[in-house]
């Protein structure tokens, strides 16, 4: 039996897990201002869930989910993405109907990839899901979220890439003409985009490979055939963006890897991430509740950020959030006495919101002073003969050294956080 963690995961602890506390605080901060509440669902589901939201033929679904059976033989998957699961809880639970149905998520996502940096193959995001808003301000929310979020954090380098993908109604004849502009490249195209030529061309458009993307550069832009409706909502989004001075992109490469989406799309790309610098995607999906429960028709958009991607960007900036981990305050007493009559002291500390230990063997006083600066600790607290004898306690400042000594009540009542 194995007993390493397995390829593509990580343990996180110690300063890091106070940066995730700190970033996971900031995001809940930024929802609540969006007036987006808190949704878990499991951290899988029934196979058809996503086969159903994602599209069978995307390589997420065809390549990258871990999927088994139960002992009861039924076919489950770990969840790859947030969405699916939120638009299946959304129609089981009659969501639209008893909540206000614009929702933020924090979890574990699974994905069977080839892990490389920003790439892992369990994954967090950060995700909102925002229903039954057709119009473009909802994008617009979702949009400025993750960039209030981005700012919180102190991240600025980065840019947003912005792209329609259309609807039903104007996206199949675009398709035919980029089949029809794609057909004579089709023997220099990647294996991969030749068979994406035939069950998703979109996707054609935002492969990596050199030699597809000299081909596609020369390709029609999805952004001149969209419907009225289709270019009034993007121009829209656009006006707004420009008029709050956010700078976007137009990219018709960002089409997406997943094939809910309906109308604008788009990535926010991060410097300093190398190869995998899309640290947030996301995009209008008006069709997929409906294609859930044709008796349900919500229009929706949603985003997720990658967390460890986020990380990784903090980290290269050099502006990861520095929680700190010190003890407030390390209770010293003379092993004469017996100590467990220190115990409601210790208790009504940690009552009022500080961090306290005390020691738990019977060191010297000298070893327990070692102690409290091992364990970082800001304050000491001295019980020693004179104290014990007096009802009092002596408090030291441990960076200054400064000491002064009052009554314990005195000193209980100094506890505010
Ligand atoms: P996605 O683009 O597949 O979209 O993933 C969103 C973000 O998750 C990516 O931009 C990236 O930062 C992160 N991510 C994806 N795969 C990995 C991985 N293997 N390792 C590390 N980070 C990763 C979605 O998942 C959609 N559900 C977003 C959405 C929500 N659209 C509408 N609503």
């Amino acid at each position: 039996m194995e007993l390493a963690k397995i390829k593509g995961t990580k343990d996180i602890f110690g300063k890091e897990s106070l940066a995730w506390q700190k970033i996971e605080s900031l995001a809940r901060k930024t929802a609540y201002s969006f007036h987006l509440s808190e949704i878990r669902t499991p951290a899988f589901e029934y196979t058809d869930v996503f086969k159903r939201a994602i599209g069978q033929e995307t390589d997420i679904v065809s390549k990258e989910m871990f999927e088994f059976s139960d002992r009861g033989g039924r076919n489950l998957s770990l969840r790859p993405e947030g969405t699916a699961g939120v638009v299946r809880a959304l129609i089981e639970n009659s969501l639209y109907r008893t909540e206000i149905p614009r929702f933020f998520y924090i979890g574990p996502m699974f994905r069977a990839e080839r892990p490389q940096k920003g790439r892992q193959r369990q994954f967090h995001q950060i995700g909102i899901e925002i229903f039954d808003e057709p119009s473009a301000y909802a994008d617009l929310d979702v949009i400025l979220f993750n960039l209030e979020l981005l700012a919180s954090l102190g991240l600025n380098d980065f840019v947003l890439k912005l792209n329609s993908v259309g609807c039903p109604n104007c996206r199949p004849s675009y398709l035919q003409k980029l089949k029809t502009f794609l057909e004579p490249h089709l023997p220099e195209l990647c294996p991969n985009c030749q068979t994406r030529f035939q069950s998703n061309p979109l996707r054609v458009l935002d492969c990596k490979e050199e030699k597809c993307r000299n081909i596609t550069k020369s390709a029609p832009s999805i952004l001149d055939a969209l419907c009225d409706e289709c270019a009034g909502h993007f121009n829209l989004l656009k006006k707004m963006l420009a008029n709050l001075q956010v700078p976007f992109e137009l990219d018709t490469s960002i089409v997406r890897g997943l094939d809910y989406y309906t109308k604008t799309v788009f990535e926010i790309q991060l410097s300093g991430l190398g190869a995998q610098n899309a640290v947030c995607g996301g995009g209008r999906y008006d069709g997929l509740v409906s294609f859930f429960d044709p008796k349900v028709s919500l229009p929706a958009v949603g985003s997720a950020i990658g967390f460890e991607r986020l990380f990784l960007a903090l980290e290269s900036a050099g502006i990861l959030p520095q929680e700190d981990d010190s003890l407030d305050f390390y209770l010293i007493v003379d092993p004469k006495f017996d100590k467990t009559e220190i115990l409601p002291v210790l208790r009504e500390i940690r009552k009022s919101g500080f961090s306290a230990r005390m020691d738990e063997s019977s060191k010297n006083i000298g070893k327990q002073f070692k102690e409290a600066n091992r364990l970082n600790s800001k304050k000491t607290l001295i019980f020693g003969e004179d104290e014990l004898k007096t009802g009092k306690v002596s408090v030291k400042d441990m960076k200054s050294g400064a000491q002064n000594t009052v009554t314990l009540e005195v000193f209980l009542h100094s506890l505010v956080i």
